[in-house]
């Protein structure tokens, strides 16, 4: 296997772009990352995205893209893991540098969700979650998340404002980010008055729906100077998977696929969770921040928002996450959203993250998740000196 790294990153501020179709969304990212890493033509291309069927009518993404960037001819398929699909997309983009099949190759994500706010796009959501036996029942993809929310404040005797801090933080970070959705902080008031979605959920536990596209390119890191002094090293690349349904789990307050993909990843790292300098967790609600921050041995089981309470996800704590806002405050273009992490996390440690930059960092990972934990794909970088 070869050592991969990645010579570009693009993307495009993350909101309602209603002037921009598919293509031209995908293609603002990825022209941008080509120039980046300076290069004309690329190997192939594995585009992530969840719901374009469903929201615009079009599937086939890969040669869509592909064509109308210039690059007619190359391999370029979509990939589908739900909200995972770019996160996915970049793996089979490593997969494909470092088994020597290929060597430069873009991984992108776009989602376009805001051309269909109706029922379509409730439904396309729901669709992450197993059709025959949760989605029948006429449960939401939020009303799910409320579900998993509602029974861990239960087991762990804890109040809606516990979670207050994951809201915080996303959104002070996502204040230094020119390409969020929003950027401006809030308090706690804010918080606790936030309309509800789905109880215990309230729209400041809940991320957005965006539209966006962000785009990385890999080559093999012994071929990486020549495209940049900048390159950032894959460390490490692991994909778990557990059951679509929360009610099939043996625990379901128990991310079991971030602790396999996070085990695996500090493995072939050789790292532990203290090593990590920041996180670019997937907080497509607060309650899967804490979830997340315990299956991957940040905190005990219980305590993922002992760490928010006592601002250790901040830029000064322990354990920094949602470094530019996060799904929260960045926003949650639900097919782009690994892609997006991928790219922040190379511009923190490129040293490029602006008002959002955190000071010596060397490690990094992010974490990707499709559907309420089904799969879950997690990666470690590591800055070249
Ligand atoms: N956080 C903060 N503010 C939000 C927001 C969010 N998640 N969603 C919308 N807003 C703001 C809008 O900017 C707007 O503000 P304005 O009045 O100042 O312009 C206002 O709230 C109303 O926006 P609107 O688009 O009408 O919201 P909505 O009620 O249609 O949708 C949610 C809000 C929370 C229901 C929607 O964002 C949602 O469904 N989120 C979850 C998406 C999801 O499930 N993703 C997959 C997760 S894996």
């Amino acid at each position: 296997m070869r050592d991969v790294s990645i010579i570009g990153i693009g993307q495009t501020p993350v909101g309602e772009h209603w002037d921009r179709g598919l293509r031209h969304l995908a293609y603002d990212a990825l022209a941008a990352a080509m120039k980046d890493a300076n290069i004309e033509r690329p190997d192939a291309l594995y585009v992530g995205n969840m719901l374009s069927g469903e929201v615009s009518g079009q599937a086939h993404l890969g040669p869509l893209i592909a064509d109308f960037a210039g690059l007619r001819g190359i391999e370029a398929i979509k990939v589908e893991a739900a909200c995972a699909s770019a996160a996915a997309s970049f793996r089979q983009a490593y997969m494909g540098v470092a088994s020597g099949l290929l060597d430069i190759v873009i991984a992108l994500g776009i989602e376009k969700m805001t051309d269909n706010v109706g029922s379509a796009l409730t439904a396309g959501l729901a669709s992450a979650a197993d059709a025959d036996y949760e989605v029948i029942h006429g449960i939401t993809f939020v009303a799910l998340n409320a579900l998993i929310m509602r029974r861990y404040m239960y087991e762990h005797k804890l109040k809606r404002e516990d979670f207050a801090g994951f809201a915080l933080n996303a959104h002070a970070n996502g204040a230094g980010n020119p390409n969020a959705m929003f950027q401006r902080p809030i308090n706690k008031d804010i918080f606790m008055k936030s309309g509800m979605v789905a109880d215990p959920i309230g729209l400041m536990d809940a991320s957005p729906i965006a539209d966006g596209a962000a785009a990385v390119i890999l080559c093999p890191t012994d071929q990486a100077r020549e495209f940049t002094d900048k390159a950032i090293r894959i460390k490490a690349s692991a994909v778990a998977t557990d059951s679509l349904s929360v009610h099939d789990r043996r625990d379901p307050l128990w991310l079991q696929a971030a602790e396999d993909s996070s085990q695996q990843a500090y493995r072939q790292a050789g790292v532990s969770p203290q090593d990590i300098d920041f996180f670019e967790l997937h907080d497509a609600f607060t309650i899967m921040a804490a979830l997340s921050l315990e299956a991957c041995a940040f905190a005990k089981r219980g305590q993922g928002t002992w760490l928010a309470r006592d601002g250790e996800i901040t830029p000064a704590g322990k354990i920094p996450i949602t470094t530019r806002g996060g799904l929260k405050a960045r926003g949650h273009p639900v097919g782009a959203t690994g892609l997006y992490q991928i790219v922040e996390a190379s511009q923190q440690l490129r040293g490029e993250a602006g008002h959002n930059q955190l000071k010596n960092v060397n490690l990094g990972m992010t974490q990707n998740i499709g559907g309420s934990g089904a799969t879950i794909v997690t990666h470690i970088f590591e800055r070249i000196n």
